[in-house]
């Protein structure tokens, strides 16, 4: 496996690292709405920064992405997954930006304001409207578990690539060091 084979390696690093961010950012959500304890705060505390943290690299990511040709799926593979493909992975770009954002628009139009940490506080994208309010806090549920799938179906698909079909399309993602997995 040459370099070509694979994925630019800052591209390789942002996906991990992100990954485990969302992640973390959908548990610590689901978490959060289910508690009416001391801990909403908290963890609203960390789903915060945690969150725009996310848009900022999904920015970098997309820069990344559009400044280097990701390496080629096996020519072996059939059409309908390779459009699956690319429709999943728009998929996943637009709620890594969709979500921090109708998050951020949630808190604005609630009138809340979006501490980062003590003493850094976002400015409002939205105007204080409690209707608009209680409509971003659906969308950002449903979008959230509509996140959860699309991780889950991409997961699946790629455990194919690496347990079933055994092509290079894991590996290009997954792998870090020189040495050949063929052979
Ligand atoms: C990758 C980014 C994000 C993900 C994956 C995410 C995910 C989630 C999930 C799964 C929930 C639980 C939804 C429910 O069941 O009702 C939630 C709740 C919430 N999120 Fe996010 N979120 C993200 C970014 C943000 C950001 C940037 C903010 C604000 C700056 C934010 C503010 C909130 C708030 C206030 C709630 C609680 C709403 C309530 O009490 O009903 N989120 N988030
Ligand atoms: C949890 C959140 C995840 C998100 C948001 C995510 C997102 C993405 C995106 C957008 C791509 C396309 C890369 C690009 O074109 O820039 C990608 C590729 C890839 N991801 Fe993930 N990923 C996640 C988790 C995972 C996990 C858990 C695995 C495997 C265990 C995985 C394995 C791969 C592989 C093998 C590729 C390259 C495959 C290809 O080009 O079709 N990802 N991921």
């Amino acid at each position: 496996m040459n370099s070509t084979d694979r994925f630019a390696v800052h591209a390789r690093i942002l996906h991990w690292v992100m990954a485990i961010m969302i992640l973390a950012m959908l548990f610590i959500g689901a978490g959060m709405v289910s508690t009416a304890s001391r801990a909403y705060p908290d963890l609203l505390a960390w789903h915060r920064p945690i969150g725009i943290a996310v848009l900022a690299l999904a920015l970098v990511r997309l820069g990344v992405r559009m400044t280097h040709r990701p390496p080629s799926l096996p020519a072996d593979l059939p059409v309908l997954q390779r459009a699956m493909a690319s429709a999943m992975h728009l998929a996943l770009y637009t709620l890594m930006l969709a979500m921090p954002l109708i998050g951020w628009a949630m808190l604005s139009a609630a009138g809340t304001p979006v501490v980062l940490w003590p003493g850094t506080v976002l400015p409002p994208i939205l105007a204080h409207d409690v209707r608009m309010f209680g409509w971003l806090r659906r969308l950002h549920r449903l979008a959230g578990y509509a996140f959860f799938l699309l991780i889950l179906g991409h997961l699946g698909a790629a455990l194919v690539h690496a347990l079933i079909r055994r092509d290079s399309v894991f590996q290009s993602m997954a792998r870090f060091g020189n040495r050949s997995m063929r052979g």
